[in-house]
């Protein structure tokens, strides 16, 4: 032990990245790019679904990102990154074989157990799938363990639309339903046409057995809620991931906090019924 150890036996290096290497990237779209990472001696990363990572990036800052893969997959883990500012337009620039700094896992994720044998219905919007996606890997690689699985998809156009190979997977197989729009077709597109909450008229749910994951642009929140309502999904059975600006991602800088709730630790994954409280502590 050594003497600061001594002194401060409590103090746990909270900011200390772990090492990993990109061992895939690709471009998904014209903004979004893909990373397959493996940490340092091929350790798993640990995660539940809804988690997310703070990625480091030397000088620029650290960004909080969504864990993309199941924790069902341990020996690497995925992102899908939208290149807005300093630090994603860096991580833009990174290709496989590049080291890679980051923290955590971090955040509460989604209460897989609370699910299980129930029925789950996704909507997700734009880059709300990235997210998705890890909880939809862990269900379909779990199937026997979950009821009824549908996935409502929707984005502005198709050149936005990502994970296409899952995408195609996700349409063929017979356990589970697969509904996508977009907002704006082009010629190309044979498929419905108009915002993700145009899809419900589609969708058949036994309510009072149905979890709702609902993941999206925050104009998308309100009426994918109100149709989720709409259908008889309990509140407590709605779950959203929500998107605050961050900084630390352990509770401790204030960035995130809501009322007495720091979405960071306490979140980012909230049922309904829960995020009407948050906003009545406003
Ligand atoms: C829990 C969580 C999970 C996230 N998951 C993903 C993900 O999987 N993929 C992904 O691409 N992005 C994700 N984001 C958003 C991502 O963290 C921000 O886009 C990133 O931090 C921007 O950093 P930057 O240095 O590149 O941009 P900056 O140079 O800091 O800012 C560029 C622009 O982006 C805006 N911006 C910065 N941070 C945010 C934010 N948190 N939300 C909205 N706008 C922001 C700024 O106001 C500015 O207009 C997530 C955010 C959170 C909180
Ligand atoms: S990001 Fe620092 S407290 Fe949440």
């Amino acid at each position: 032990m050594t003497v600061k150890e001594k002194e401060f036996p409590q103090a746990k290096p909270i900011f200390e990245p772990r090492m990993g290497k990109i061992v895939a990237a690709a471009m998904l779209t014209e903004k979004e790019k893909y990373f397959r990472v493996v940490l340092e001696g091929g350790k798993p990363l640990g995660h539940k679904p809804g988690q997310f990572v703070e990625v480091s990036i030397f000088g620029a800052g650290e960004a909080p990102i969504s864990i993309s893969s199941s924790p069902t997959k341990e020996d690497s883990f995925e992102m899908c990154v939208r290149n807005v500012g300093s630090v994603t337009n860096l991580m833009h620039k990174l290709e496989a074989g590049a080291p890679l700094a980051l923290r955590g896992p971090y955040g509460n994720g989604f209460d897989m157990a609370a699910m299980q044998g129930k029925d789950v219905l996704f909507v997700a919007g734009g880059l709300g799938i990235v997210p998705a996606r890890g909880v939809i890997k862990y269900i379909l690689d779990k199937r026997r363990d979950f009821g009824k699985v549908t996935i409502l998809y929707g984005a502005k156009n198709p050149s936005e639309l990502l994970f296409k190979e899952d995408i195609s997977e996700w349409a063929a197989r017979p356990d589970c339903a697969f509904h996508i729009t977009v907002d704006r077709p082009d010629d190309s597109w044979k498929g419905n046409r108009g915002v993700i909450t145009t899809l419900f008229k589609r969708v058949k749910v036994e309510a009072s057995n149905t979890y709702a994951v609902v993941i999206g642009p925050p104009v998308m929140y309100k009426y994918a809620i109100l149709e989720a309502l709409s259908v008889g999904i309990p509140e407590s059975h709605i779950l959203c991931s929500l998107e605050r600006r961050m900084k630390c991602g352990v509770g401790k800088c204030g960035h995130c906090q809501v009322g007495n709730v720091y979405v960071c630790k306490d979140g980012p994954v909230f049922s309904y019924a829960q995020i009407k409280r948050l906003k009545e502590g406003i």
